[in-house]
Order: C-alpha cells, then sequence, then structure tokens
C-alpha cells in the first residue's frame, strides 16, 4: 500500500510499534569491553549494556527519547486531558493496534480542542510516552519487554531499579524513582492490572500479571523510609512443542517417539549441553508427553518452565537476605535442595529440576533411584564430564546413584551451511557406572553433523528396562514406538505446533490410542 504523505498528523493514525525486532546475539569479549545496544519498543526505546568504569560494573540502561522542556509541557497537558477522556477497560480488551488507533484519535481531539501544534517527530515523541504510560507499564514498560530480563527489582524511592538479564545477570539500571508518591501510585498500577490491590491495610502482595509473570509487592508501614517495593519476575515465552522442534530439526519424530514411550514409562532423563545449547527449551518439551493424570513438580532458580499440564506444581528456590548462617543459608532463603527435599515428600509421579548443579543432585538421584521419574539439565559438553562431575565433590555421589539414571541427551550449538543450528547430537542410555569413574552406555541414535540426519542403532537398552519392568513384550513396544513415531509425523504434516492443541492431541492418545489409530490410519494391522 502507498501511503500519502499525511499532510497533517491529525489526519490518520502515524505511531506505530515495530513488533518484528531481531532478538540480539552477545559476543563474547570481556566485561569491560561491552557496549551494546538493542531494541525493546522499535524504533523508541533501546537497552544499552556497558561498562560504567567508574564504579566498576556492567550497567543496564534504558534510552528513550529525550523530550524538551516545552515538549514535557505539552505531554503533561495531554496525559492530564486524556485521563478524562478514554474509557481504561477498552484498552486492556484491545489489540495493540486498535488500541494505539483509539489513543491517536483521542489525542488529535485534544490536540485541536486545545489548539496545539506539533511537528511529527514531536508528535510521535510524545505519542510513545502516552502509549508507554497509559497501555504499558510506564518507566518499566522498556524492560518488560526485554525477552533478555528475567527480574525486575524496585527497592523504593532513590535506589535504582536492578535486573537480572539473561546472559550479563544482574544490572544497576538508569530507571529511579524519586517521589514516593509516584511511586506509590505506580505500584498501585501494578497490583490493579494484576486483578488485586494493595494499600498500607493491606501492605502485602503477590499476584500475576496479565502476561503470567509474577509480582511481588509491598508497601512499608513508615512512610518517611523508601516508600513502596516491588519485584516482578518476568515470564512470557510460550513452549516450544516437540513438533515445533522436529520443525527446528533439532531431533526427528523418531526420537521424540522413543522419547515419549520412555516418559510414558517413567524413565528418568537428563538434558546436557553447553550454555544456550537449549537444553532447558528440550526440557520443556519432553514434559508435553506426560501423562495428563500425573503428578507433576518442578524446581527451578529463575522461573523458565511452562508447562501445560493440570497437575502441576512449580516451584522457584529463592534467595535469602543478609549473611549466611553456619550451615550457609541466609534469613528467608529457600534452596533447590530445600524444595527437592520437600517435594519427594508430596510423592509426585514426575519430578523435573530445572537445572541440576550442586547438592540438590544428591537429593535428585535418590528420588530417581527410588522410582520418581526425574528430569533435568545440567551444564556438560558430554556424557563423560557429567559422570565424573557427578561422582567427584562437591557432588561425589556412588555409581549406583548414577546409575539411576536411564537416559542422557546431548545438545549441541552450532551452525549448519551458514545457519544457527540446535540439534540433539547424541542419545545415551546408560548402562553401567563403576566407582572408579568408568562407565558404559548404549548409543541408539547419534546425529551425524557432515549429513545432518540421524543414524538409527535399533537396540535399546532404555526398551529392555520397560520390558523387563513391565512385561510389555518388544513386539509390541516396538509397534508402539512406530505408530507414535507416525503420529508426530502427522501431527507435524498438520501444522500441530502449538501448545494446546499439542498437548490435546496427546492427551487423546493416552486416552483412546485406537481410536486415533484408525481415525489417522497409523499402522496397517
Ligand atoms: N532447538 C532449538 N532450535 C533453535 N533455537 C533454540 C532451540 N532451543 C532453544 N533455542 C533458543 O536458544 C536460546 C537458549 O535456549 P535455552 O534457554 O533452552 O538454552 P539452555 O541450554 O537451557 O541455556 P542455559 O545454558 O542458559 O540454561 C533461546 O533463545 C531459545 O529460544
Ligand atoms: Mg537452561
Amino acid at each position: 500500500m502507498v501511503k500519502k504523505e499525511a499532510s497533517s498528523i491529525a489526519e490518520k493514525p502515524t505511531f506505530s510499534i515495530d513488533t518484528n525486532i531481531q532478538i540480539p546475539v552477545f559476543p563474547e569479549i570481556d566485561k569491560e569491553k561491552i557496549n551494546i545496544r538493542y531494541p525493546l519498543i522499535a524504533p523508541y526505546a533501546y537497552a544499552h549494556i556497558f561498562w560504567d568504569n567508574e564504579n566498576k560494573e556492567l550497567v543496564y540502561f534504558v534510552e528513550e527519547p529525550v523530550l524538551n522542556q516545552e515538549q514535557k509541557r505539552i505531554l503533561e497537558i495531554l496525559e492530564d486531558g486524556i485521563k478524562e477522556l478514554i474509557n481504561i477497560s477498552f484498552i486492556s480488551v484491545k489489540s495493540q493496534e486498535a488500541v494505539i488507533e483509539y489513543l491517536e484519535k483521542n489525542l488529535r481531539v485534544l490536540l485541536d480542542e486545545l489548539r496545539i501544534e506539533l511537528s511529527r517527530e514531536s508528535y510521535l515523541k510524545i505519542m510513545y510516552y502516552i502509549y508507554r504510560d497509559f497501555v504499558g507499564f510506564n518507566d518499566i514498560e522498556p524492560l518488560l519487554n526485554d525477552y533478555f530480563i528475567e527480574d525486575i527489582e524496585c527497592n523504593g524511592v532513590n535506589y535504582p531499579i536492578y535486573v537480572v538479564h539473561r546472559r550479563y545477570r544482574n544490572m544497576r539500571t538508569n530507571i529511579i524513582y524519586t517521589d514516593i508518591e509516584e511511586l506509590t501510585s505506580f505500584v498501585e498500577k501494578l497490583a490493579q492490572k494484576a486483578g488485586q490491590y494493595i494499600s498500607y491495610a493491606n501492605p502485602l502482595l503477590d499476584a500475576a500479571l496479565p502476561d503470567g509473570s509474577r509480582l511481588n509487592a509491598s508497601f512499608t508501614s513508615d512512610v518517611s523510609s523508601r516508600g513502596p517495593a516491588f519485584t516482578i519476575r518476568k515470564f512470557t515465552k510460550v513452549p516450544w512443542t516437540p513438533t515445533k522442534l522436529i520443525q527446528m530439526r533439532t531431533a526427528t519424530p523418531q526420537i521424540f517417539a522413543y522419547l515419549w514411550l520412555l516418559i510414558e514409562y517413567g524413565m528418568n532423563i537428563m538434558v546436557i549441553g553447553g550454555t544456550g545449547s537449549g537444553k532447558t527449551t528440550l526440557l520443556n518439551a519432553l514434559t508435553f508427553f506426560i501423562p495428563p493424570q500425573a503428578r507433576i513438580v518442578s524446581i527451578e532458580d529463575t522461573r523458565e518452565l511452562a508447562l501445560e499440564h493440570e497437575n502441576w506444581l512449580p516451584s522457584v528456590a529463592r534467595e535469602g537476605v543478609g549473611l549466611a548462617n553456619l550451615v550457609g543459608q541466609k534469613y528467608g532463603e529457600v534452596s533447590l535442595f530445600d524444595l527437592l527435599k520437600e517435594s519427594f515428600r508430596q510423592n509426585p509421579d514426575y519430578v523435573i529440576v530445572g537445572e541440576v548443579r550442586g547438592k540438590e543432585a544428591y537429593v535428585l538421584f535418590q528420588g530417581m533411584s527410588a522410582g520418581h521419574a526425574s528430569f533435568g539439565t545440567m551444564h556438560a559438553n558430554s556424557v563423560d564430564t557429567m559422570i565424573r562431575r557427578l561422582q567427584t565433590p562437591p557432588i561425589s555421589l556412588s555409581a549406583s546413584l548414577v546409575e539411576a539414571m536411564d537416559v542422557v541427551l546431548v545438545m549441541a550449538h552450532g551452525k549448519i551451511k551458514g545457519e544457527e543450528a540446535r540439534r540433539i547430537r547424541e542419545v545415551d542410555e546408560i548402562v553401567k557406572v563403576e566407582e572408579n569413574g568408568n562407565f558404559k552406555v548404549n548409543i541408539p541414535f547419534v546425529w551425524d553433523p557432515t549429513k545432518d540426519v540421524y543414524r538409527f542403532n535399533s537396540e535399546s537398552y532404555a526398551f529392555n528396562k520397560i520390558i523387563i519392568r513391565t512385561g510389555i513384550s518388544l513386539q509390541d513396544l516396538r509397534r508402539e514406538f512406530e505408530i507414535r513415531t507416525q503420529l508426530l509425523i502427522n501431527l507435524y504434516n498438520n501444522g500441530i505446533f502449538d501448545p494446546k492443541s499439542l498437548r490435546a492431541a496427546v492427551n487423546e492418545y493416552y486416552k483412546d490410542p485406537i481410536a486415533i489409530i484408525r481415525k489417522l490410519k497409523l499402522i496397517k494391522s
């Protein structure tokens, strides 16, 4: 469509946000040399991460359009006017485009009424702030748009807001509330968006924002102090399903069919790989195969997992405050170890640990050997490294506990024909682990990087375990494996990639496999 140059901004909506922004790639360089800028609300707000040489720390600055005195004054007048004109509930239900159109329409009325003339540039800048404050979450709106931010923390007035970044962890921002009243009304707005309220009589709030992020807020009774505080633990990810990962060529339908069977029969699975290799994404995809009625408990440091499962109890570890006591714990701290111990008491069918790093491994592997199907990720590039790490301090598991792990999936991250690619490089079935660190694995699937295909070795040690434990015949198990491979191909061919539909398809198969086999003509019997 050819756009006619608008003679005046009053004629048609001109403000828009580019929703198609590229996810940045972070270079592997020394912290002191970092100087990265990437769009958050394009083309208006950017993140600027750089080394602050004076304070010797990496900082996160939000860069937004700069308004001059005159523009600031007009923005204030317009914001007051808009508050009178618009219907806030309209804003919360409509699509972004519809809301922008609605805001612009009202703004035009106001500009006319007040006889304010703006250049196109001033108009767009001002409109950005109106959009940010009326549709979004004011000053922190850009932060909420940063895919890499996990947590946003505000500890009161005159303290900068801190963020936890996926890649660079804790950083100070340039956002700072200096006015208690402004901060108070902002926290009230947060509470309201979460469908709750907060006051001095009801000073603590723990709620979910519309996108699923967790909001914690508090009003201190001492009004002269720092004022209200809040933390937002961001959560916006739509999980990737097995079919989506088939589309990304991360694994084949056959590998997922195999994993589906292993999961149904309660095998223990660990996903390993380097940083950012896609471990958590794969772990999350595997949860789609958990039977619908099973009770699942998940434990994480930061909330990343998103399960389409009714009987799921997620928990997140919490850092404490102050100095550590004699056993190394801080006040209020809830570690992965504590959570895991507690969760086994709830007698779950499946336990998922986001990332295994330290002493919680002991509890996890004990749980595995006691028969709770468990999944987790661990940072290690090969089974070798992983087993060594599990057997040596500080983890120091016995060989028999390490052996409780049935299968290890090794994720690889690299380039194929110049394209970024993530693959399951190898599926390793643990056959035997000895105290001296020797071990034996069987490898049913291995990826051939030169051709980007998988080789399948039809002997599966895990299938043998299933046969011994359940009495199912090898023939039946192989048939089931074949049917599920075909089912996944069918779902993939029909474009069933979204979490809800895939979960529904898997549930349907669990409920009435014969009906599905007939309906989709999955196998000639
Ligand atoms: N199979 C895949 N194909 C393409 N991109 C992927 C795949 N899996 C994950 N990603 C992308 O890679 C990034 C890292 O993924 P993920 O968090 O799963 O990795 P990880 O190994 O768990 O990382 P970490 O080491 O930080 O825990 C994310 O941006 C995700 O969207
Ligand atoms: Mg991870």
